[in-house]
Order: C-alpha cells, then sequence, then structure tokens
C-alpha cells in the first residue's frame, strides 16, 4: 500500500460540528464497507470458473460499457485479497460484506458440480477476516447469473427459485459456520426492473410487459426459499441472521397533490420487494395490484401482468428476513407524466402503468453516477417510511456512497457525502426512533461500475489500474472513516 503524504498527519481532524456531532452512534452499531464478485474480483475464467452473463457479455458487447472495459482482472481482488483485508484492518471495519460469485462455486450454477478452487477462495478470505476481528457479511447473488441458467430463461423461469435455493444451500453448507449475517439477493429490482426491460446491463433484454414481472416474482420466491432453507437447517447449527437488500429510491411528491402518486410509486419500486416479506398481510402492495391490474385490461391483456401468488406462497414468503436491508443513495421527485415526456426504463423515466415520470431533485447535487443524485434527507425519509410501513425492523444500511471520477486521494467531497448521510442516520435513530443496525459505505475498493466501467469511482481506496498488482491506496475519506468508526461520532 502506498503511503499518502498527510497520512501520518491528518488524524481526526475533520471537525465541522453540527447538532448531530454531539451525538453518538451507539455500541450496538456496526461500520463497515462492501464490494461485489464481479465488480473487483478479475480472474473471470481462472481455476475452473464457469462463466456468467457478465464475461459473456462484455466479451461480446464491449462498445456497450464505457472505455471498453471488462472485469476481466478488475481490482484483482481474486489474487490480491490479502490487501483487501489489511485495508479493511486498518479502518477498523467492524464488517465487510463481500458477495459470492455464483459460478465461481458451481461452474454451471447448478449444485452437481463444486469448484474446489471456488470454495477454497471464499474460506480463505472468511478466514484472512475473522483473523483481524472483521465480520464477513456475504451476498449470495450480486448479479452474475450462471450463463447456462440465462439461457434457459434466467430470473423469468420458475425454475430458478429450486436452483438459487440449491446454490444457497451448498453456501450455507460451506461457510454458515462462519458467517453470521447473509443477504440473499443484492438489488431485486435493479435486476428485474432494469435488466430485464432497458436493453442494456448483461442481459440485453428489452421487454416492459412480462420480463420484470415474472422476475419479480421468482426472486421474491427464490429469497424466501433461501431464507427458508437457512432457517430450517442451518441456524439451529450456526445461529445467524439473513435478509434481501432492495434499492431504496426515496421518491418526493412534485406538489403536495402528488403524494399518493409518490407513494404509488415507492409500493412500485420498493413495495413489489418488501410487502411479500415484511407486511402483515403479505402479497404484492394492494395499490400496485389494482394499477397493474387495470392497466393491463387496459392493454387488452386478460390479466394482470404482475403475476399472481397463490395463498400458499404468500405465506411462504411472509417473515422471511430477520432484518430490513437497504442499498440508500438516492432521491427522485414524482409527477404525473406529461406529453412530452420520454417514455423509458422505471427507475429514470417512471413507468407505463403508473403514468409518472420521475426527474431529480432541485437541490441535489452530483457525483459522477449521474443516476444517483446526491439527497441526504432522503435517506431518513427512506428509513422512516420503512419504519411506518413494516414496523420495527432493525435497518442495515447495506451501501451508500459517492461517486467520483479521476485519481482523487483527496475526496473531500466523499467525506462530506459520508458525513452528511451519517448524520441523516442519526436524525432517523434520535427523532424518528428508528431501530438501525449499521452502515456500509460503497464500496471499500474502487470497482467495475457495470455500464460505467471504470470511469466512475466509489472507492475508499484507489486501484492503480496501471500497475500489475493493481495497488490499494487508501482515499482521504478512508482516514475520515477510520476516524468516525474509532470516535463512533461525527465529532471527529
Ligand atoms: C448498487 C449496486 O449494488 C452496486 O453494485 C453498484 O456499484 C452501486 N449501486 C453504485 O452504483
Amino acid at each position: 500500500m502506498t503511503m499518502l503524504p498527510y497520512q501520518a498527519i491528518v488524524l481526526c481532524a475533520f471537525l465541522q460540528l453540527t447538532w448531530a456531532s454531539s451525538l453518538s452512534f451507539p455500541s450496538d452499531f456496526k461500520f463497515g464497507s462492501a464490494t461485489a464478485s464481479y465488480q473487483v474480483e478479475g480472474g473471470w475464467d481462472a481455476d475452473g470458473k464457469g462463466p456468467s452473463i457478465w464475461d459473456r457479455y462484455v466479451h461480446e458487447f464491449p462498445g456497450d460499457i464505457k472505455g471498453n472495459a471488462t472485469g476481466d482482472v478488475a481490482g484483482d481482488s481474486y489474487h490480491q485479497w490479502r490487501e483487501d483485508v489489511k485495508a479493511a484492518a486498518k479502518m477498523k471495519l467492524q464488517f465487510y460484506r463481500f458477495s459470492i460469485n455464483w459460478p465461481r462455486v458451481l461452474p454451471t450454477g447448478f449444485a452437481n458440480e463444486i469448484n474446489p478452487a471456488g470454495v477454497k477462495y471464499y474460506s480463505d478470505l472468511i478466514d484472512a477476516l475473522l483473523a483481524e476481528g472483521i465480520e464477513p457479511i456475504v451476498t449470495i447473488f450480486h448479479w452474475e447469473l450462471p450463463v447456462k441458467m440465462q439461457d434457459l430463461g434466467g430470473w423469468t423461469n420458475p425454475l430458478i427459485v429450486k436452483w438459487f435455493g440449491d446454490y444457497a444451500r451448498v453456501v450455507y453448507t460451506l461457510y454458515a459456520d462462519r458467517v453470521k449475517t447473509w443477504l440473499t439477493l443484492n438489488e431485486p429490482n435493479t435486476v428485474c426492473d432494469y435488466f430485464y426491460n432497458s436493453g442494456v446491463f448483461a442481459t440485453r433484454i428489452k421487454e416492459s410487459d412480462f420480463a420484470p414481472f415474472l422476475c419479480n416474482k421468482h426472486m421474491m420466491l427464490a429469497h424466501a426459499t433461501a431464507y427458508r432453507i437457512f432457517d430450517k437447517e442451518f441456524r439451529p447449527k450456526y445461529k445467524g441472521k439473513i435478509s434481501i437488500a432492495p434499492h431504496a429510491l426515496w421518491i418526493e411528491p412534485a406538489t403536495p397533490e402528488d403524494e399518493a402518486l409518490a407513494e404509488l410509486g415507492r409500493q412500485h419500486q420498493l413495495g413489489r420487494y418488501s410487502h411479500p416479506i415484511y407486511s402483515k398481510e403479505g402479497g404484492w402492495p394492494p395499490s400496485v395490484e389494482k394499477v397493474m391490474l387495470e392497466h393491463s385490461l387496459q392493454q387488452g391483456h386478460t390479466e394482470s401482468r404482475l403475476p399472481a401468488f397463490t395463498e400458499q406462497e404468500i405465506e411462504f414468503m411472509k417473515g422471511t428476513a430477520d432484518y430490513y436491508a437497504m442499498n440508500q443513495y438516492t432521491t427522485y421527485v414524482i409527477r404525473p407524466s406529461k406529453a412530452g415526456d420520454e417514455a423509458g426504463m422505471w427507475f429514470l423515466t417512471g413507468s407505463p402503468e403508473l403514468q409518472a415520470t420521475l426527474y431529480h431533485p432541485e437541490k441535489a447535487t452530483y457525483g459522477t453516477a449521474y443516476i444517483l443524485p446526491v439527497y441526504p434527507e432522503g435517506m431518513r425519509k427512506m428509513m422512516s417510511w420503512v419504519k411506518q410501513q413494516y414496523g420495527d425492523y432493525p435497518i442495515l444500511i447495506t451501501e451508500n456512497g459517492f461517486s467520483s471520477t479521476g485519481s482523487q486521494l483527496d475526496d473531500h467531497q466523499r467525506v462530506d457525502y459520508i458525513k452528511n448521510y451519517l448524520e441523516q442516520i442519526l436524525l432517523a435513530m434520535y427523532k424518528d426512533k428508528v431501530k438501525v443496525m449499521g452502515y456500509t459505505a460503497w464500496s471499500l475498493i474502487d470497482s467495475f461500475e457495470w455500464m460505467d466501467g471504470y470511469e466512475t469511482k466509489f472507492g475508499l481506496y484507489e486501484i492503480d489500474y496501471n500497475h500489475p498488482n493493481r495497488t490499494r491506496t487508501p482515499r482521504l475519506s478512508s482516514f475520515y472513516y477510520s476516524c468516525v468508526i474509532a470516535e463512533r461520532s461525527l465529532d471527529v
């Protein structure tokens, strides 16, 4: 690791006092950071690993991704993982969230063939983290679907519920003795509402009628299956907590009259991925069910494009989470669509069934990930909404972070970002009485930012992509974050 010139002297001197500076994070509040396998590992075909949809996509359609980037080497964490552990230890992180690359462990995705090198890779990483006193938090699926499964329809095929359950069982068998906090699926709403309708991302599926909703149903059932397997077969022996991490976009109404539409938007974007699990009655959010049916009938369909759940499925999914996990970065404003509004994918421009349009809040600021306007107040509002909707589940913020471009070790904007969002979390805890388990800074190191390639950087540590070992250098934000962790306060 290279040293920053100010590394020796700048220790906890970020003082910017606000009222929240007087508050502390309770002793059971945990601070961590995260990465995801395809974004950092490289070693895309190393030691028996099978191909995922990302491996195939970046090689077949290089022009889709900025700079023709691939994750073939990325941060080379497949070889440099000890450096990641060192980086995490240096900040005294309490946990490190990483994900398992499905075809690294099961080359075809199916559980009949296990790759020993892949098994060892994650096992060694877990052991090294534990040796440093860092808790591993493991995401079972962060978007690397084995190609064979995609070719069978991927998340639109109901059989994937069973395939995912089998994969989860393999992973628990291997690691549940040491891993105590789990996430089944990362951002199922990004997967379904983006990969299965935007025409970009690894699936290249452009179809907004059925695919996103079939995917939604199967992801909910796959999650519940993985939860039930854990609960029944592993928890009695190993203990542990498990949840699912949707992308929690806060939606503000453009005017007070648009509040009902904003609420429908929240239910559509997040409720479809939470209501089946956390609500008392289970199943789809009723408001979304209604709108989907009306819109489908208007389109001449004979039933809703949102596929129904059976009573048995509703019961099966209910209560299948031990805490509420969410990736929270951003806020959009919603208003009814007007003639001339661009039609498009839900996350950016609304959804045909809602006849709504989403746009960026006026007072948002920006990093380089333009689709993620910076709006810290949205964090508190989102957390309070979750409490109001689903009750007192403890919340774990599984991702939150700032994007920058270029080599920038003095990333004071990221420092401000972390501080401002953490302040909103303190407000949610102290003023709104929201229970919070912890905070995850995205990301530990720079990584392959999907369609944006390597231009957009989120890392607390910078990666030198020109260096054969992909050296990691701490940014100012990593020092800031370690000070917050040490002091358990923003008064640093
Ligand atoms: C959420 C995704 O889980 C992660 O993979 C991505 O890098 C960040 N958002 C930033 O866009």
